[in-house]
């Protein structure tokens, strides 16, 4: 659905408009996200799952009022993990139900906010928050839904800062040694809670689906015991978000219709196996719908060639609105898009204006030698974890996102100015 073209004069155009146009209106750097690609991602995997399952996105991707508005007529739910994200959703119209809060440490402040608004779940992360929680939702006068969140022991084939299922880390109780069956007798006991089911996350940027076949084996074999030893049948089962997106021309992701069969059958499968009722099944996507449909717009700027290594392309934006190739070694491509060019290919390496050598947006590139200051690139699948990443560092403003629609260009993010830098510096 992604509708990017270039027009007679070699400019590419996205969503009906060209690149040069937005960046004379919008300014360079900026996030451009096509909505009508995103839209359509969103609505493949709400189809793709049908009415047996629910798609939550993962907010953490990136969120704005527009995206919350889109994801609600296109019939998602949505994944919050914070008290902000909480606020923009609801300040956006998402009915409160229709909202998951996660965070392995959420503050007495976001729980009970969440429980005031009537969130449709909240995932218990530790021991001390199912007391937590229970105890705050006695003291509103409710009975919450929850679920609890287990590391199921898989090792993800992902990096080790995304990789979230093994069991040294801070997220979720393991599985091992009885503890998440400790967690569900807890919660169980606790009147103001009302356990819905089991969650479980390995990790992001995955393409093996082996990962979430061992997380579905092992979470339904809880599902199992907590029968035989409570007689409860618990009615849903989260697997999660994590399916990779193409950053590269090697990566090669599957379709959100392949995903969810083969995550409804090994459920249904395990749960014959075990004579259970198949449980409702959840995920959370975030990458995988956000990822492909925005790209970052730069402005060429200082062009160094060094000899007989590569050639350095400064750009306007850097490591402050694109933190992943310097956090995780993340793999970009670049495209020269306000004109074409039959140069020779240069080897090239896309920089930032920050005030370190590690603020690299695209480390290996070809593009054409004839490249010029003023020249626009872009950079392609910075939709997910970008903007919502993005910092103040060396108080360099935060682009703004816009989003593009049959011929219309739409400010949903605005660029931060200097004022909002000053507003919060107080001294
Ligand atoms: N559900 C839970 C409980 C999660 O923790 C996450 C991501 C997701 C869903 C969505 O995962 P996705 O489908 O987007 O992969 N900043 C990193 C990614 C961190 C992901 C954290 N949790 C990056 O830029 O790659």
């Amino acid at each position: 659905a992604q509708t990017v073209a270039r027009n007679q004069d070699g400019v590419v155009t996205v969503g009906g408009i060209d690149v040069q146009t937005l960046a004379e209106q919008h300014g360079t750097p900026a996030y451009v996200v096509d909505e009508a690609d995103f839209r359509s991602r969103a609505r493949a995997w709400r189809t793709a799952f049908g009415t047996e399952a629910d798609v939550f996105y993962a907010g953490k991707a990136f969120l704005s009022r527009a995206v919350v508005r889109w994801l609600h007529e296109e019939g998602l739910n949505l994944d919050v993990c914070s008290g902000g994200e909480l606020a923009t959703a609801l300040s956006a119209g998402m009915p409160a139900d229709r909202i998951a809060f996660h965070g392995n440490n959420k503050s007495r402040e976001e729980i009970t906010r969440a429980i005031e608004s009537g969130v449709g779940r909240i995932v218990l992360d530790s021991f001390q928050e199912i007391v937590r929680v229970a105890h705050i939702a006695r003291e509103l006068g409710k009975r919450q839904r929850v679920q609890i969140r287990i590391t199921v022991g898989v090792e993800a084939h992902t990096h080790e800062f995304i990789a979230t299922a093994h069991e040294d880390q801070k997220f979720g109780i393991p599985l091992a040694g009885g503890q998440a069956a400790e967690a569900v007798r807890r919660a169980l006991q606790l009147d103001s809670l009302e356990l819905i089911g089991i969650h479980s996350h390995i990790g992001s940027q995955i393409f093996d689906m082996s990962g979430f076949e061992v997380a579905a084996h092992r979470v339904v074999g809880l599902l199992k015991d907590i029968r035989d030893e409570h007689g409860v049948e618990l009615p849903e089962i989260d697997l999660g978000g994590g399916l990779g997106i193409a950053y590269t021309s090697d990566d090669d992701p599957r379709e959100p219709h392949e995903i969810a069969k083969a995550l409804t059958e090994i459920v249904t499968r395990e749960c014959e196996a075990a004579k259970l009722r198949t449980p409702r099944i959840s995920v959370e996507p975030g990458r995988a719908i956000v990822g492909p449909t925005a790209f970052t717009l730069y402005e060429v700027g200082t062009i160094k060639p060094l000899d007989g290594l590569r050639t350095y392309v400064s750009v306007d934006g850097g490591m402050s609105d694109n933190i992943r190739t310097a956090l995780y070694d993340a793999e970009y491509s670049v495209a020269l898009v306000s004109r074409t060019s039959d140069a020779e290919p240069m080897l090239a390496r896309v920089v930032g204006k920050h005030c370190e050598s590690g603020d690299i947006v695209v480390r290996d590139a070809f593009l054409p030698a004839d490249l010029a200051p003023g020249d626009l690139i872009a950079v392609p699948a910075t939709g997910a974890y970008c903007r919502s990443m993005a910092s103040n560092y060396n108080h360099v403003l935060r682009p703004p996102v816009v989003a593009v629609n049959d011929g219309e260009a739409r400010v949903i993010v605005r660029r931060e100015t200097e004022e909002d830098l000053l507003r919060l510096d107080v001294g």
